[in-house]
């Protein structure tokens, strides 16, 4: 798989976004606590992180940085994803999201990063590889209520891929969120990974800096 993935951005060292993963990887699933990431084997998911609600047309930007875990902190955790999203909170019609996903396999992990603008689903981002301790940051940014802006970049390295979405669902631009995601399947309860975000920010229209409350 890591060999792989290294063929691929070999292959796509100038190339950002991949095309759509087909048939689609994950799924969304309407009634899930959130919108937007789900598994197709997962049976539930829960979310663990700040979200702040605001009056519509507020949100232009949510960026995060978190460190990319370990297998070995991971252990207990089938399938986790660490990601930041504009609205699918309060405001359910539209979600604009970015994020990295964790499949434990065994004592192996593999990381995908990737990104949603719910109701399509989520896609694979190639060109960029992930590696413990890395440390990366997630970017959505909407440009207007139809169209943003989705970037992953390697905060030690500064390497960035950055993927221009448009959509017929418009944006509330009302919910900023900084979430780490479980999936589990078969009843089994899963941990919620260790994985915090260092950095989050949350930029208004206006050009307003908001850091959620507790924030380090
Ligand atoms: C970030 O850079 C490091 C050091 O070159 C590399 O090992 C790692 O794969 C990169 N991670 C990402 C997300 O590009
Ligand atoms: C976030 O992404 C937007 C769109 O690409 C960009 O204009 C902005 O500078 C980025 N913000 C940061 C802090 O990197
Ligand atoms: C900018 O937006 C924030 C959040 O919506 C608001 O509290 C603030 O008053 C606005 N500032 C200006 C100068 O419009």
């Amino acid at each position: 798989m890591y060999a792989s993935s290294l063929l691929v951005q070999a292959l796509l060292a100038t190339a950002a976004f991949a095309v759509p993963t087909q048939p689609p990887r994950i799924a969304r699933r309407l009634g899930a606590r959130r919108l937007g990431r789900e598994t197709l084997a997962a049976e539930s998911t829960t979310t663990t992180g700040p979200v702040i609600n605001a009056s519509p047309g507020t949100w232009k930007t949510v960026i995060g940085t978190f460190t990319v875990p370990a297998a070995s902190q991971l252990t207990s955790a089938t399938s986790a994803s660490a990601w930041v999203g504009i609205d699918g909170d309060t405001c359910t019609s539209a979600i604009l999201q970015v994020g990295v996903d964790f499949t434990v396999s065994g004592s192996s992990v593999t990381y995908d990063g990737w990104y949603e603008w719910y109701p399509d689903y989520a896609y694979s981002v190639s060109g960029i590889g992930f590696s413990a301790g890395d440390s990366v940051t997630l970017n959505v940014t909407a440009t207007s209520k139809t169209a943003g802006v989705a970037t992953i970049t390697n905060a030690s390295k500064g390497v960035s891929v950055s993927k221009k979405i448009t959509s017929t669902a418009a944006l509330c631009e009302q919910d900023a969120e900084w979430q780490v995601e479980v999936f589990s399947s078969g009843g089994v309860v899963v941990p919620s990974p260790p994985v915090v975000f260092t950095k989050e920010e949350a930029i208004t229209n206006n050009g307003t800096i908001i850091i959620p409350s507790g924030s380090a």
